[in-house]
């Protein structure tokens, strides 16, 4: 039975409540909420009341859904969460991690992973992905480098690694799971870009499918859930017992699931694997494969095409750095993108993309670069994001909530950073709290007067 069913029986029971949530399912709604989310959002919020679950121990309903959503899955077991991947991500440290286990992460993480590395006191091994200077991106990692280094670490315990990137590049995990089964590494994938992989082959391998230990999605991001309905994923052949993700979970979550978001995971989950969700899948990734074909016949204007995700469209414009050219989107074509760096832009599609927004991006992608505009294109102006070798002084559990001064960026040469320098979208890290502040990141934070250091 899924949560709604499950929920429209309830109803019929008709109990009296005194618990919470205080809004007593709609009795009272506060006007400007009423109007904008409506009553049924309302209606369908509880507490773990009797005949309900508990998220936090499930036996009944929760249980339930998740079992099926493990099965959907082909995993061993599936934990819905109600506070995005970056909850799940770290769970899935605390159920391997330990004070000063050493945990190898691909530089290109989400910050996510570095409060995972405060809360869990684990040491990082960083390890730097390929960068491409030409679009501004990371791309996959060197398996060679990856073996050697866990060669070299005996003592890593686990491994975490983006799969697809923030722009969609896609590594070959079978190849980095087998790796890590050599040296006994556990592979902990944030798929939180490739929720709708397991529903259309030619989006992606899910990493489950790969070999991979355990897996986050946001189901949000690109499978039109509600912000921030996530799912942590783990593989039938994972070592780990299933009570170990609950109890890190129940760590890091709130005791107040909301099941509206619950409700919604299970709906979104079982709309995927329907053939409805099958049809709606094909017809995404028709219109992003037409649109993209259009893109390559546009006169200056190039399309990534790298092993990656479809629904990620990485575009550059000839004269235009990236920056500029999301400028123009916006102002003259109301056309706002998910992220640009100095070389190119992301526009990120979705379930929910109708081909009518695809066609706007076409008209104004075609306007543009038939409109003659020329941007000066001084590359000093731009922040150049730098791919800089980190180097670890202080782990980050060690440094949270040490003193620290402010000091004028040209002074920080060799000093430990207490500020996490991660520009958002994407969030990935150049420089952590802890770290040794080096000559390139002087360079990186010019525009910047101060920076915090450990005092
Ligand atoms: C690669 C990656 N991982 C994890 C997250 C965190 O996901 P959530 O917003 O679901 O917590 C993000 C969010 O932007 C992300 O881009």
């Amino acid at each position: 039975m899924s949560l709604k069913d499950f929920i429209q029986e309830y109803r019929k029971n008709k109990r009296v409540l005194f618990t919470t949530p205080s809004h007593s399912q709609g009795g009272f709604i506060v006007p400007g909420s009423k109007k904008m989310l409506g009553e049924r959002f309302f209606e369908c919020d509880y507490s773990e009341i009797e005949g309900f679950d508990n998220l936090s121990d499930p036996n009944g309903i929760l249980k339930d859904i998740q079992n099926n959503a493990a099965e959907i899955y082909g995993a061993k077991s599936a934990f819905f969460l109600t506070n995005g991947s970056t909850s799940g991500i770290i769970a899935a440290m605390y159920s391997i991690l330990s004070r000063n286990d050493k945990v190898l992460i691909a530089r290109n993480c989400h910050k996510s992973v570095y409060n995972g590395l405060v809360l869990t006191g684990a040491v990082p091994v960083w390890i730097l992905p390929k960068y491409n200077e030409e679009w501004g991106i990371y791309e996959t990692i060197n398996l060679d480098c990856l073996d050697e280094t866990l060669t070299r670490n005996k003592d890593i315990k686990a491994f975490i690694m983006t799969n697809p990137t923030y722009e969609g590049v896609m590594s070959d995990i079978y190849r980095i799971s087998a790796v890590c089964k050599k040296h006994n590494v556990f592979l902990i994938v944030d798929e939180a870009h490739g929720a709708l992989w397991n529903f259309h082959k030619s989006l992606g391998t899910p990493a489950l499918v790969q070999g991979a230990d355990i897996v986050v999605q946001s189901l949000h991001k690109t499978a039109g859930a509600l912000n921030p309905s996530s799912i942590l994923l783990v593989n039938k052949d994972c070592k780990i017992p299933e009570s170990r993700f609950q109890e890190a979970l129940n760590l890091i979550t709130t005791t107040s699931p909301s099941y509206p978001i619950l409700l919604n995971i299970d709906e979104t989950i079982n709309f995927l694997n329907s053939e409805k969700g099958r049809l709606k899948l094909l017809e995404l990734t028709k219109n992003v494969n037409r649109l993209i074909r259009a893109l390559k016949n546009i006169p200056n204007l190039e399309v990534y095409q790298y092993n990656n995700d479809v629904t990620k469209i990485l575009i550059k414009v000839v004269n235009l750095s990236g920056f500029e050219l999301s400028d123009l989107l916006f102002s003259k074509y109301k056309i706002e993108d998910e992220c640009a760096n100095e070389k190119s832009v992301l526009l990120l599609t979705g379930i929910g993309n109708e081909k009518s927004k695809l066609v706007k991006l076409e008209r104004a992608l075609k306007h543009l670069c038939a409109s003659n505009i020329k941007i000066t294109q001084d590359e000093t102006e731009y922040k150049t994001f730098k791919n800089i070798e980190p180097r670890v002084r202080l782990t980050p559990s060690i440094v949270w909530g040490k003193p620290f001064k402010e000091i004028s960026v040209k002074y920080a040469l060799s000093l430990v950073s207490m500020e996490m320098i991660c520009d958002y979208p994407p969030g990935i890290p150049i420089l952590l709290p802890g770290e040794v502040i080096k000559k390139e990141h002087i360079e990186y934070l010019q525009d910047r007067k101060t920076i915090k250091v450990l005092a």
